[in-house]
């Protein structure tokens, strides 16, 4: 295990990643977690990340000083690495000007850390204070023009500080740094791999849950399709899957979903079509917060209601994953969910709660997915709001609206599909605003809708950039639109970043 420290830096998760994706288990702890639980935990190698502050500010976050008697390796990253200069009594200094991207920097000594590197690479920096004199007992080992320490080490301590990120893939050679690290250094063996992962989850839900019941809300989304997989390999048809199809699903969204799970993956899947339910509680309505409070309460009475249909049940298996509990670094490390999911279920209930994918990234629930034959569709899939379409129908929804947005919608997806822009968009989809526009076809005036493409490039949701998708494929879009949907005469495309819009219109 590696430990990483979280300063409240903004790539602490990237850290993690890089360290998961040399196969090597790591996990994210906040920077004054307490000694005796790090002892606890055996790390053999802990890293330090950035973070926002300055050293020498009143109240900047230190760690226990125990830390660095432990006799454990330790990496610390830009921040992180100024701590350590500090506490070894070196000198960290605020330069004139921020020194912010792509630097050279030439290695001095490319031994353990950066072993079998050449003698300059180039690195990402995003730093205003530096280390100006070396703490004693440490040596430099890389520099660049404006950083006299870029990296340096204290070998008979084993720990060792870098001003850059080898995190953040703009560094060359990053990732053999992390490798350089964790395996050269703190000697650990690659073996977190998702198939051992997989192997472990289902022996200990077989063991934990045995021959008692266990349900799961299903949405169709990949977290939750990827636990109720992995649980139901464990304990077959002692899983009982509830799908609430609140009728705000994408096209064809509902019959997939029962293709998969039912048909393909022989699941107990109960579907539940509560179309009517939903939007008759939505009709007049218009708030978007209130749209989500309206949606959020019914789904858990429908889901309240299978349950109890199905007599006594001991486990709610959910698909939380790693980033939603990671207890962050400082008040200042970004919250990445703070939307209502529509998952989320009251407290007070009568069965454990089991989250098999509460330890893993996205991107290891996905290579889970993957191992677990669940088809792409569902793996690749872009997020979708738990409210739905409920949001993409600006104001009040009715039928009509949603069977507008939701055609638009299938059109865009299609085609981006075809053009191969699927895997770096983030997220693609039309918006129905509540305006109608003057246009004309044939010989005839219209007076329809105007439906709203948006999509987006993000790595998390929390800044987004617009797809600079290209005007040809645009305007294909829009063609095909306008000629294939009913009651919608034009079609405009969204150039508004994150911020200041947010991805979704309501
Ligand atoms: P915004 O629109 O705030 O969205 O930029 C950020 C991400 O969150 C998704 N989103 C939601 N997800 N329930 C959800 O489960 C919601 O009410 C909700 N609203 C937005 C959005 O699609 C994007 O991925």
């Amino acid at each position: 295990l590696i430990l990483i420290l979280d300063f409240g830096g903004q790539y602490s998760q990237l850290i993690a990643r890089r360290v998961r994706e040399a196969n090597v288990y790591c996990e994210i702890v906040p920077y004054d977690y307490d000694i005796e639980k790090i002892k606890a935990k055996s790390p053999k190698g802990i890293i330090f990340s950035g973070g926002p502050a300055s050293v020498y500010a009143e109240d900047s976050p230190k760690c226990n000083q125990g830390v660095f008697d432990l006799d454990v390796p330790i990496l610390g990253i830009c921040y992180g690495g100024q701590l350590i200069a500090q506490f070894f009594g070196g000198e960290v200094s605020r330069a004139d000007s921020r020194e912010y991207g792509k630097t050279k920097l030439e290695i001095i000594d490319n031994t353990d850390l950066f072993k079998e590197l050449e003698e300059s690479i180039v690195c990402w920096m995003s730093h205003t204070d530096f280390i100006e004199k070396l703490p004693e007992g440490f040596e430099v080992i890389a520099k660049t023009d404006s950083c006299p320490v870029a990296a340096m080490k204290n070998e008979e301590k084993n720990i060792f500080a870098v001003q850059f990120h080898p995190e953040v893939e703009h560094t060359q050679r990053g990732r053999d740094i992390i490798k350089n690290f964790i395996y050269d250094i703190c000697k650990c063996e690659p073996n977190w791999t998702m198939e051992d992962f997989i192997e472990q989850s289902v022996r200990e839900i077989k063991e934990k849950i045995g021959n008692r019941k266990a349900i799961c809300a299903l949405s169709g989304g990949v977290d939750s399709s990827v636990a109720a997989v992995l649980v139901h390999k464990a304990i077959g048809h002692n899983l009982t899957c509830i799908f609430v199809d609140h009728g705000l699903l994408r096209k064809n969204e509902g019959d997939q979903v029962e293709k998969i799970f039912r048909d393909k993956f022989n699941m107990n899947l109960i579907r539940v079509n509560a179309k009517d339910r939903f939007l008759s509680k939505l009709k007049g309505v218009t708030d978007p917060e209130k749209k989500r409070k309206i949606i959020g309460e019914e789904f858990i009475r429908v889901f309240e209601e299978e349950k109890n249909k199905l007599g006594k049940v001991d486990y709610l298996v959910q698909g939380t994953i790693y980033p939603d509990v990671i207890e962050s670094g400082t008040d200042k490390a970004s919250v990445i969910k703070s939307h209502h999911n529509v998952g989320g279920l009251p407290e007070d209930v009568d069965f454990e709660i089991i989250e098999p994918l509460r330890l893993l990234f996205k991107d290891e629930v996905r290579e889970v997915g993957r191992k677990l034959n669940i088809p792409d569709e569902i793996v690749d899939r872009q997020p979708f709001p738990g409210p739905g379409l409920a949001i993409r129908v600006l104001g009040e929804i009715t039928e009509e609206k949603l069977e507008i947005v939701r055609e638009a919608d299938w059109i865009f997806r299609q085609e981006i599909k075809r053009n191969g822009l699927d895997k770096e968009i983030w997220q693609y989809f039309a918006v129905l605003p509540d305006v109608k526009s003057v246009g004309v076809m044939g010989d005839e005036r219209t007076y329809s809708h105007l439906v709203v493409l948006r999509a987006v490039t993000s790595t998390d949701g929390m800044t987004a950039d617009w797809a600079k998708i290209p005007f040809d494929i645009l305007e294909e879009i829009s063609n095909k639109i306008v000629n294939n949907v009913e009651n919608v005469n034009r079609v405009v495309y969204d150039i508004t970043s994150k911020p200041p819009g947010t991805i979704e219109w309501e």
